[in-house]
């Protein structure tokens, strides 16, 4: 089984491409905390980096994920350019399971950081042909039940984002919200978010339906690339059509894991 988180749908491309070579199945983090996984031989998790680290939805799921311990356990990395500790953090929470990571690899993809948010993410798709090859490798190396682990380091930038006096400072200002002005209430945002942190609500001024993130984001950018009319913002910087991406190969049902 393979176990998939994504924002822009490079994960669950990357993901996906695996499942087509290896032959296996593919499972939200989401819905894997409640499915009976004792019973799989091989667990694939395939999750992004975000600032140095795994998003925190994952840390979160993967403390509860009941695993095998005799499967082979490997991660899928895609990241901008570093990982940092986003390996790591989540093979100390399986080790604590007993579960050994076997191998672990990282992938660069598109980088649709917040922190970058305004450079045209579609401009990197180079990385789809440079890297050209790399899933294919992964998947072979996954079917030989190969141990290795290729995924780089800067384990200090790690730390130093994950330090709660950092969060506190950097993580509010890079939160996306939602302009009401350009919101037509039509909902996408809150079916693509994975962690079901949108409602919609009646304004109260006309009636009108209206997007509102509660407090459980967790910075994917699913809201702010798939609104069909560029309302999520970040920073207050306006939202143009070319500031959005998401993986070619996804389409927006593909991300809706319900
Ligand atoms: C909030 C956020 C933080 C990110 N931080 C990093 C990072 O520290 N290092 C990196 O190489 N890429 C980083 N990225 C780039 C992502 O790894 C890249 O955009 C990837 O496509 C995300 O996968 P997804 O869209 O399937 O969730 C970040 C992206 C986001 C949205």
């Amino acid at each position: 089984m393979i176990l998939w988180f994504s924002g822009t749908g490079n994960c669950l491309s990357v993901a996906q491409q695996l499942a087509d070579k290896t032959g296996d199945r593919l499972m939200s983090f989401y819905d894997a905390v409640n499915a009976d996984l004792t019973q799989e031989n091989v667990i694939g998790m395939v999750y992004p980096t975000y600032y140095f680290n795994p998003p925190k939805a994952v840390l979160t799921l993967a403390k509860q994920l009941t695993l095998p311990k005799d499967a082979y356990v490997y991660i899928v990395i895609p990241c901008g350019a570093q990982t940092g500790n986003a390996v790591w953090a989540v093979r100390q929470i399986l080790k604590k399971k007993g579960i050994n990571v076997a191998y672990c690899h990282k992938v660069r993809v598109p980088d649709c950081s917040a922190i970058g948010f305004g450079r045209n993410p579609n401009s990197q798709v180079w990385k789809f042909e440079r890297f050209r090859g790399r899933v294919e490798k992964i998947a072979a190396d996954i079917n030989a039940r190969r141990r290795a682990s290729h995924y780089g380091n800067w384990g200090l930038a790690g730390w130093l984002c994950a330090l709660p006096a950092v969060e506190k400072r950097t993580l509010p200002a890079l939160q996306p919200a939602v302009n009401d002005g350009k919101c037509t209430g039509c909902g996408t945002c809150a079916r693509v978010c994975p962690q079901e942190n949108i409602s919609m609500l009646h304004a109260a001024k006309d009636g009108q339906q209206t997007a509102v993130i509660g407090d459980s984001c967790v910075q994917c950018l699913a809201c702010v690339h798939f609104c069909p009319h560029q309302a999520v913002e970040i920073a207050r910087k306006a939202t143009l059509r070319q500031h959005q991406y998401h993986n070619p190969a996804v389409r927006l049902k593909d991300m809706l894991r319900r």
